[in-house]
């Protein structure tokens, strides 16, 4: 009798970089419409920060900006936005997409946890759509929000948007680890592009290894697409304490219900210093 069990399953990651250089042409097709998305991410963030910073314009910093589904929403709302993020591949559709959209988009390839700019520059930095979770020990979440505190000038504003890993008393996703993620569906020229994950949970129960599938219409059958990356499923408490700790104030989270945006929003003021560890 042939056999098998989920957890006998090795996935073999890449690297962020290697994962998010491979998906970068493809990174749209997981919206059904990528620049609605960006115009409603974009909407979203902007009310947060209009009632922390007022209206702005605002100099914004989005260090992990991927193709730009932020970035370039921010920069089209009136913001001077500088994207930055770990693949080469990424930063540079980015700058090509603001481009065509008549949106001006300077951009850098960077690690989050050694920004390459000086400090206190920014007003804001943003740090959107579940991208510090791929960070995976303490020491790497601290570097990179130590960093970010670093670009901020004094009060300036950290948001921070994760998937809804847990919150409070309930750790949500983590306690149910779920295996899978939910379909999304793309309409392209070529018919539908749907795009999902497998979880594959660590022993630890917090980390886990995401197998990324996107089956593309290729005549009469599809093209399977398959990248494999890791996450760390950060809880909100795990999170507020990381970032108080890195020297963050005034912490908020906001809610989709309330923000419009995807998911929950971690608001941050830049506080006076780190707390030592
Ligand atoms: C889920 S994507 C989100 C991208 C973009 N914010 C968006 O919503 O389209 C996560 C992003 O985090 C970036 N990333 C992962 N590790 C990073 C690091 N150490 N430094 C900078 N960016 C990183 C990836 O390259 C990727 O673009």
């Amino acid at each position: 009798m042939f056999g098998w069990k989920a957890a006998d399953r090795k996935v073999i990651v890449s690297s962020a970089r290697d994962f998010y250089d491979g998906l970068a042409a493809d990174y749209h097709l997981i919206f059904p419409d990528w620049d609605a998305s960006m115009a409603r991410q974009a909407t979203a963030l902007d009310g947060v920060v209009r009632v922390r910073l007022g209206t702005g314009p605002h100099r914004v910093l989005d260090c992990s900006c991927g193709i730009g589904t932020q970035a370039i929403g921010l920069a089209g709302v009136g913001h001077r936005v500088v994207g930055s993020d770990l693949s080469p591949a990424a930063v540079t559709r980015a700058g090509a997409e603001a481009a065509a959209r008549g949106v001006g988009l300077p951009v850098a390839a960077a690690d989050m946890r050694a920004l390459p700019f000086r400090a206190s520059v920014f007003d804001v930095v943003v740090c959107a759509d579940n991208s510090l979770p791929h960070l995976l020990t303490a020491d790497d979440v601290r570097t990179a929000l130590i960093g970010m505190r670093r670009v901020l000038r004094d009060d300036g504003l950290l948001l921070l948007s994760v998937r809804d890993y847990g919150r409070a008393g309930d750790n949500g996703i983590r306690a149910a680890r779920p295996v899978c993620a939910p379909p999304q569906v793309s309409p392209t020229a070529q018919g539908r592009v749907v795009t999902f994950q497998l979880w594959h949970w660590h022993e630890d129960g917090e980390r886990y290894d995401l197998e990324h599938f996107q089956l593309v219409p290729d005549g009469a059958g599809w093209e399977v697409r398959v990248r494999r990356t890791a996450y760390w499923a950060l809880t909100r408490g795990q999170l507020t304490d990381a970032v108080a700790d890195a020297g963050f104030a005034d912490v908020s989270w906001h809610e989709p219900e309330s923000s419009g945006f995807h998911q929950p929003v971690l608001a941050a003021r830049r506080g006076p210093v780190p707390r030592k560890i």
